[in-house]
Protein backbone atom coordinates (compact mmCIF):
# COMPACT_ATOMS: atom_id res chain seq x y z
CA UNK A 1 0.00 0.00 0.00
CA UNK A 2 1.26 3.44 -0.89
CA UNK A 3 1.29 5.62 2.49
CA UNK A 4 -0.39 8.68 1.20
CA UNK A 5 -0.85 9.95 4.73
CA UNK A 6 1.37 13.03 4.24
CA UNK A 7 -1.41 14.46 1.82
CA UNK A 8 -4.24 13.63 4.30
CA UNK A 9 -2.72 14.74 7.09
CA UNK A 10 -2.18 18.03 6.14
CA UNK A 11 -4.10 20.17 8.00
CA UNK A 12 -5.02 24.04 8.29
CA UNK A 13 -2.72 24.85 11.20
CA UNK A 14 -3.55 28.23 13.05
CA UNK A 15 -1.76 28.14 15.64
CA UNK A 16 2.11 27.90 16.62
CA UNK A 17 4.75 27.50 18.74
CA UNK A 18 7.10 30.51 18.82
CA UNK A 19 9.90 27.79 17.32
CA UNK A 20 11.55 28.96 14.46
CA UNK A 21 11.69 27.05 11.51
CA UNK A 22 15.80 26.38 10.13
CA UNK A 23 16.73 27.89 7.26
CA UNK A 24 17.64 24.18 5.87
CA UNK A 25 14.04 23.50 6.50
CA UNK A 26 13.29 26.44 4.34
CA UNK A 27 15.16 25.65 1.67
CA UNK A 28 13.93 22.02 1.54
CA UNK A 29 10.22 23.89 1.53
CA UNK A 30 10.84 26.51 -1.39
CA UNK A 31 12.70 23.07 -3.15
CA UNK A 32 9.49 21.56 -2.75
CA UNK A 33 7.48 24.23 -4.14
CA UNK A 34 9.47 24.77 -7.37
CA UNK A 35 9.61 21.15 -8.01
CA UNK A 36 5.47 21.92 -8.84
CA UNK A 37 4.40 21.61 -12.64
CA UNK A 38 3.91 24.83 -14.66
CA UNK A 39 2.74 25.63 -17.81
CA UNK A 40 5.22 25.36 -21.03
CA UNK A 41 8.18 25.15 -18.10
CA UNK A 42 7.30 28.78 -17.55
CA UNK A 43 8.04 28.87 -13.80
CA UNK A 44 6.60 32.54 -13.09
CA UNK A 45 6.53 31.91 -9.21
CA UNK A 46 8.61 34.07 -6.70
CA UNK A 47 9.02 33.38 -3.17
CA UNK A 48 9.22 36.08 -0.42
CA UNK A 49 10.66 34.63 2.94
CA UNK A 50 9.45 36.66 5.82
CA UNK A 51 10.96 36.10 9.30
CA UNK A 52 10.98 40.26 10.07
CA UNK A 53 8.40 40.03 13.24
CA UNK A 54 7.57 43.78 12.37
CA UNK A 55 6.82 42.63 8.34
CA UNK A 56 4.79 39.72 10.17
CA UNK A 57 3.02 42.14 12.45
CA UNK A 58 1.90 44.56 9.46
CA UNK A 59 0.64 41.20 7.54
CA UNK A 60 -1.40 40.30 10.46
CA UNK A 61 -2.87 43.80 10.52
CA UNK A 62 -4.12 43.82 6.69
CA UNK A 63 -4.96 40.28 6.51
CA UNK A 64 -8.74 39.72 7.66
CA UNK A 65 -8.44 36.37 8.32
CA UNK A 66 -4.60 35.93 8.09
CA UNK A 67 -4.19 37.48 11.89
CA UNK A 68 -1.88 33.95 13.07
CA UNK A 69 1.02 34.19 15.08
CA UNK A 70 3.52 32.05 13.19
CA UNK A 71 7.63 33.13 12.91
CA UNK A 72 7.66 32.41 9.44
CA UNK A 73 5.63 33.46 6.25
CA UNK A 74 6.05 32.43 2.63
CA UNK A 75 4.31 34.78 0.08
CA UNK A 76 4.24 33.10 -3.22
CA UNK A 77 3.89 35.51 -5.73
CA UNK A 78 3.29 35.48 -9.89
CA UNK A 79 6.13 37.05 -11.84
CA UNK A 80 4.88 38.74 -14.71
CA UNK A 81 7.77 40.03 -16.00
CA UNK A 82 9.20 36.60 -16.23
CA UNK A 83 9.81 34.62 -19.98
CA UNK A 84 6.98 33.90 -22.15
CA UNK A 85 4.52 36.27 -21.25
CA UNK A 86 1.62 35.24 -22.82
CA UNK A 87 1.64 31.85 -21.49
CA UNK A 88 2.61 33.09 -17.65
CA UNK A 89 -0.50 35.45 -17.82
CA UNK A 90 -2.64 32.91 -18.39
CA UNK A 91 -1.59 30.53 -16.21
CA UNK A 92 0.48 31.86 -13.55
CA UNK A 93 -2.23 31.40 -10.50
CA UNK A 94 -2.44 27.80 -11.28
CA UNK A 95 1.32 27.05 -11.59
CA UNK A 96 1.75 28.83 -8.18
CA UNK A 97 -1.29 27.37 -6.74
CA UNK A 98 1.02 23.99 -7.44
CA UNK A 99 4.12 25.37 -6.14
CA UNK A 100 1.92 26.15 -3.18
CA UNK A 101 0.88 23.05 -2.67
CA UNK A 102 4.01 21.58 -3.16
CA UNK A 103 4.93 23.46 -0.18
CA UNK A 104 2.03 22.45 2.27
CA UNK A 105 2.83 19.14 1.71
CA UNK A 106 6.53 19.46 1.98
CA UNK A 107 5.84 21.16 5.44
CA UNK A 108 3.48 18.74 6.40
CA UNK A 109 5.93 16.17 5.72
CA UNK A 110 9.06 17.90 7.72
CA UNK A 111 6.65 17.98 10.92
CA UNK A 112 5.63 21.85 10.53
CA UNK A 113 2.40 23.49 9.98
CA UNK A 114 1.16 26.11 7.32
CA UNK A 115 -1.92 28.04 6.79
CA UNK A 116 -2.58 29.49 3.21
CA UNK A 117 -4.50 32.43 3.24
CA UNK A 118 -5.83 34.08 0.43
CA UNK A 119 -4.21 37.64 -1.09
CA UNK A 120 -4.72 37.45 -5.17
CA UNK A 121 -7.30 38.13 -6.44
CA UNK A 122 -8.85 40.91 -3.97
CA UNK A 123 -6.89 44.05 -5.44
CA UNK A 124 -7.46 45.62 -1.68
CA UNK A 125 -5.20 43.07 -0.71
CA UNK A 126 -3.13 42.74 -3.20
CA UNK A 127 -2.17 46.65 -3.16
CA UNK A 128 -1.39 46.24 0.96
CA UNK A 129 1.10 42.91 0.59
CA UNK A 130 2.51 45.00 -2.85
CA UNK A 131 3.52 47.65 -0.28
CA UNK A 132 4.29 46.04 3.26
CA UNK A 133 6.76 43.61 0.92
CA UNK A 134 8.05 45.98 -1.70
CA UNK A 135 6.55 43.76 -4.73
CA UNK A 136 7.53 45.55 -8.26
CA UNK A 137 4.26 46.31 -10.36
CA UNK A 138 5.43 42.89 -12.32
CA UNK A 139 4.94 40.85 -8.68
CA UNK A 140 1.61 39.72 -7.79
CA UNK A 141 1.04 38.05 -4.59
CA UNK A 142 -0.96 35.07 -4.35
CA UNK A 143 -1.64 33.94 -0.91
CA UNK A 144 0.49 34.43 2.27
CA UNK A 145 1.24 30.84 3.82
CA UNK A 146 2.35 30.82 7.38
CA UNK A 147 4.51 28.20 8.62
CA UNK A 148 5.91 27.22 11.97
CA UNK A 149 5.33 24.02 15.06
CA UNK A 150 1.82 23.67 15.12
CA UNK A 151 0.61 24.28 18.75
CA UNK A 152 -2.60 22.68 17.28
CA UNK A 153 -3.61 18.89 16.58
CA UNK A 154 -5.86 18.16 13.68
CA UNK A 155 -7.13 14.49 12.75
CA UNK A 156 -6.23 13.54 9.22
CA UNK A 157 -8.90 13.39 7.03
CA UNK A 158 -10.36 13.61 3.31
CA UNK A 159 -12.75 15.53 2.24
CA UNK A 160 -13.98 12.52 -0.30
CA UNK A 161 -17.62 13.57 -2.08
CA UNK A 162 -18.51 10.87 -4.06
CA UNK A 163 -21.21 13.31 -5.40
CA UNK A 164 -18.76 15.57 -7.08
CA UNK A 165 -17.75 12.54 -9.26
CA UNK A 166 -18.63 11.75 -13.21
CA UNK A 167 -17.76 8.90 -15.02
CA UNK A 168 -16.86 9.49 -18.68
CA UNK A 169 -19.95 12.09 -18.76
CA UNK A 170 -21.48 14.77 -16.19
CA UNK A 171 -24.60 13.22 -15.44
CA UNK A 172 -23.40 9.71 -14.60
CA UNK A 173 -22.18 9.04 -11.30
CA UNK A 174 -18.82 7.38 -10.61
CA UNK A 175 -19.24 4.43 -8.22
CA UNK A 176 -16.75 3.57 -6.03
CA UNK A 177 -15.18 -0.20 -6.53
CA UNK A 178 -16.83 -1.25 -3.30
CA UNK A 179 -19.95 0.26 -4.60
CA UNK A 180 -19.45 -2.25 -7.48
CA UNK A 181 -19.01 -5.24 -5.76
C1 LIG B 1 -7.06 30.03 -1.86
C2 LIG B 1 -7.18 29.77 -0.37
C3 LIG B 1 -7.31 30.83 0.49
C4 LIG B 1 -7.40 30.60 1.88
N1 LIG B 1 -7.45 31.69 2.72
C5 LIG B 1 -7.50 31.48 4.06
C6 LIG B 1 -7.47 32.59 4.96
O1 LIG B 1 -7.36 33.75 4.56
N2 LIG B 1 -7.54 32.33 6.29
C7 LIG B 1 -7.66 31.05 6.79
O2 LIG B 1 -7.74 30.89 8.01
N3 LIG B 1 -7.67 29.98 5.94
C8 LIG B 1 -7.59 30.16 4.61
N4 LIG B 1 -7.54 29.08 3.76
C9 LIG B 1 -7.57 27.71 4.32
C10 LIG B 1 -8.97 27.07 4.19
O3 LIG B 1 -9.86 27.70 5.09
C11 LIG B 1 -8.83 25.56 4.51
O4 LIG B 1 -7.99 24.97 3.54
C12 LIG B 1 -10.19 24.85 4.48
O5 LIG B 1 -11.01 25.29 5.54
C13 LIG B 1 -10.04 23.32 4.58
O6 LIG B 1 -9.33 22.92 5.74
P1 LIG B 1 -7.98 22.07 5.65
O7 LIG B 1 -6.94 22.92 4.96
O8 LIG B 1 -7.60 21.76 7.08
O9 LIG B 1 -8.26 20.82 4.85
C14 LIG B 1 -7.43 29.28 2.40
C15 LIG B 1 -7.27 28.20 1.49
C16 LIG B 1 -7.13 28.45 0.14
C17 LIG B 1 -6.90 27.28 -0.81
Amino acid sequence: MTDLNFIFSRRSIRRFTAEKVTHSQIKLLLEAAMAAPTAMNTQPWHFVVIEDPGKLAELRKILPFGKMDAPLAISVCGNLGSVKKLVTERFWVQDCSAATENLLLAANALGLGTLWCGVHPINRLESSVRTILNLPEMVIPLNIVYVGHPAEEKPARTKYDQTKISHNLFDIPWQSPEDQD
